[in-house]
């Protein structure tokens, strides 16, 4: 009865305020009522030594290659027991930022050479067996202007090391973004996070729909962000598209 499935690995990116998380719930939520095993998680972060070097990294001041050096080794940790075992399983791994967010936050913004991160990228993504290069297979940038962003932060919790950059930074972390994206349009897709969250969460479950990942949803406003969950009905009806 149950089809194997091949696993998924989806990655969420953007600039601090940019609105990302509640969606990765709703799309775990999502995936797991439509049958699908789900490992929701984050970067730097998802097992314990890698949550550790996350403290590290967001609260303690350090040069940019120290600081470039411990999101690598927390991916590292992160990957060998987390996302390629949850790969290997044929789950849905939806991780709340990956290596764009390093090219992106050590690279644009702190201004860390490119090339070396892309060398650390080699080492540290070699898949287990064939030694190709593991990168997510969908990357959603969550894409908003810094200034806008900073108003939603400012209504947030106390900031981190990277909250509590300035506007030009993030200027530079979004560059930093654009720029990965242009660079492989097929594996990302953007995202206009300057709308409200409800259109925002239209546009990535039709994206969704439109990869054949996930059912055609009859009431395709089903999760409403501001609306509680218990008070919501989805609906699925088979995808016509190619699913994994
Ligand atoms: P974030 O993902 O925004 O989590 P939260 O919503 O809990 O604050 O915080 C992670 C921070 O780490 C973010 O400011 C970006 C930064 N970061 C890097 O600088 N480099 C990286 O490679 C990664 C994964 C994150």
């Amino acid at each position: 009865m149950s089809q194997l499935k091949r696993g998924l690995f989806i990655s969420f990116e953007g600039i601090d305020g940019a609105g990302k998380s509640t969606h990765i719930d709703g799309l775990a939520d999502l995936f797991r009522q439509q049958g699908r095993q789900v490992v929701q998680t984050r970067e730097p972060g998802g097992t314990p030594l890698a949550e550790s070097l996350r403290e590290l990294v967001l609260h303690q001041a350090m040069d940019p290659l120290t600081e470039a050096l411990l999101v690598f080794a927390a991916r590292r940790d992160h990957l060998v027991h987390v996302i390629e075992p949850a790969l290997a399983r044929g789950d849905v791994v939806l991780c709340d930022r990956f290596t764009d967010a390093t090219f992106a936050y050590q690279g644009a913004g702190r201004g860390f050479d490119l090339a070396t991160l892309s060398t650390l990228e080699q080492w540290v993504q070699a898949k287990p067996n064939d030694g190709g290069l593991r990168q997510p297979d969908l990357t959603m940038w969550f894409d908003l202007a810094p200034e806008v962003a900073a108003q939603r932060l400012a209504l947030a919790r106390e900031a981190d090391r990277f909250e509590a950059e300035s506007l030009a930074f993030f200027e530079r972390v979004r560059a930093g973004y654009r720029a990965r994206f242009e660079a492989a349009t097929g594996r990302f897709v953007r995202i206009n996070a300057d709308q409200s969250k409800h259109l925002v969460w239209q546009q990535i479950t039709h994206n969704m729909v439109q990869r054949g990942w996930l059912a055609i949803m009859v009431n395709s406003a089903a999760f409403k962000p501001d609306v509680p969950k218990a008070a919501q009905a989805t609906q699925a009806v088979p995808a016509t598209g190619r699913g994994h």
